[in-house]
């Protein structure tokens, strides 16, 4: 008889179990983030004179396979804004680097962390991934933050708002946090 009870209490125990895990997958929908940031990013590359308005610098040097600057390394520590205003008074900063990783077409891969101290938000959310420039459209994991963004992960979606050269260039950044 107890091994019989004890049977049911661990079927029972099972489907509690199965039940909470796909209470939780279901509980994520993509339009519904529990957190949305929308922030510009602004890359300015320092071309060994403008000591004062670079941002960012090339670290590695391409290496030759191909025509897109396969290998080139820039780390950079850009501003990040609400509008694609350069001069708009930043909200934070993005921390990190990324390198170009193709050898017929341009595609990058970044790491970063944005750093917010400000009223508005104290903390950090730290990203990653692939981004395939050639997309109008580009989704990269937000892995985790600290702070304000205690835990939280999510989406940022990347937007090329503009690109000037090799000097200047400008992403909108739609960060959507699913875990807040
Ligand atoms: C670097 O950029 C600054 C500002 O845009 C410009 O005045 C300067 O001529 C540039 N230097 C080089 C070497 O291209
Ligand atoms: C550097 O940025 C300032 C504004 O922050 C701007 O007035 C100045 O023209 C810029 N200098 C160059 C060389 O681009
Ligand atoms: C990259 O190459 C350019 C010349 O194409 C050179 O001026 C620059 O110093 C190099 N930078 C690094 C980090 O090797
Ligand atoms: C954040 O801002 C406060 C107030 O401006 C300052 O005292 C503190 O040092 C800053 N912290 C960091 C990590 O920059």
């Amino acid at each position: 008889m107890a091994t019989f009870v004890e049977k049911i209490c661990f079927i029972i125990l099972i489907l509690i179990a199965f039940q909470s895990v796909s209470a939780m997958k279901h509980s994520i929908i993509e339009s519904k983030p529990c957190k949305r940031l929308v922030l510009y990013y602004h890359d300015i590359l320092f071309n060994g004179t403008d000591v004062a308005n670079a941002t960012s610098a090339r670290a590695a040097n391409g290496t030759g396979l191909g025509n897109y600057q396969f290998g080139m390394l820039v780390v950079f520590n850009d501003p990040l804004t609400k509008d694609h205003h350069l001069l708009s008074p930043a909200v934070g900063r993005a921390q990190g680097f990324f390198f170009y990783d193709m050898k017929d077409d341009y595609t990058a891969w970044f790491a970063y962390t944005l750093v917010f101290n400000s009223s508005e938000h104290k903390g950090t959310l730290n990203i990653m991934g692939a981004d395939l420039m050639y997309a109008e459209t580009r989704d990269i994991s937000v892995v985790g933050g600290t702070g304000d963004f205690f835990m939280a992960r999510g989406i940022c979606t990347f937007k090329t708002d503009t690109f000037q050269g090799a000097n200047y260039f400008r992403l909108q950044m739609d960060i959507k946090l699913y875990e807040c």
